[in-house]
């Protein structure tokens, strides 16, 4: 499974690129927000040059044309970027224009099953299932996962690959690995707590102090 960042903050994809098990991120308009970025073009030439990998960004209006016309826009802006499309009925028919013009699209905010099949047909190359946001009605986010996962692997020219996004703690990361998710995009704090374990810092210390004891 590949990890990419779910942020828009560059200080948060600066310490995490060095880690070197990044190799994408996705923003989309609350992350741009929280970042206070509200230049998106130049937001994601900056991450760009951090992380060349797939990095996801996100329409910001509503309609075919509308969503067209600035995915196209924002499909210029460096290599490798990739257009997050809301996974509903213009969603789909703008997917799968874009899809025509080789131009990558992240269908985002998928809370089914029966909308991932819909996207892979469309042409999409990713798509994100949003597994905290189910979690917090009372479902299990994962299962959604589990279950995309499992009918794209029943047509083998299906290529879309799965995201598993809105990613809340270490737990959801060590579980869309196990089930075989592609992708999970998680949160800079998420990532920072899946590298901890107390025990590994109490080997470190325990190791060097005996280090010093023998070597005195
Ligand atoms: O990748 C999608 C993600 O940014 C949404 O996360 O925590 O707002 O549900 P969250």
């Amino acid at each position: 499974m590949r990890i990419f960042l779910d942020t828009a903050n560059i200080e948060e994809v600066r310490q995490a690129s060095k880690l070197g098990v990044v190799s994408g991120v996705t923003t989309n308009p609350t992350l741009m927000a929280r970042a206070g970025a509200t230049d998106y073009e130049a937001t994601i030439k900056e991450i760009a040059s951090i992380i060349p990998g797939p990095i996801s960004t996100e329409v910001v209006v509503e309609g075919v044309e509308p969503m067209l016309e600035q995915a196209r826009e924002m499909a210029a802006w460096t290599p490798n970027v990739v257009i997050k499309i809301p996974v509903n009925a213009d969603g789909l028919e703008v997917t799968s224009i874009l899809a025509k013009e080789n131009i990558k699209v992240n269908m985002t905010l998928c809370f089914s099953a029966n909308q991932a099949l819909l996207a892979a047909l469309s042409g999409a190359r990713y798509i994100s299932p949003f597994v905290g946001r189910l979690d917090d009605i009372g479902q299990d986010g994962m299962q959604l996962v589990e279950d995309i996962l499992h009918i794209y692997d029943n047509y083998p020219d299906i290529n879309t690959e799965v995201i598993a996004a809105s990613i809340r703690h270490p737990e959801h990361c060590l579980r869309a690995a196990v089930i075989g998710a592609h992708i999970a995009t998680i949160p800079y704090d998420v990532l920072m707590k899946m590298i901890q374990h107390p025990m590994t810092d109490a080997g470190i210390s325990r190791f060097l102090a005996d280090w010093k004891n023998t070597t005195k």
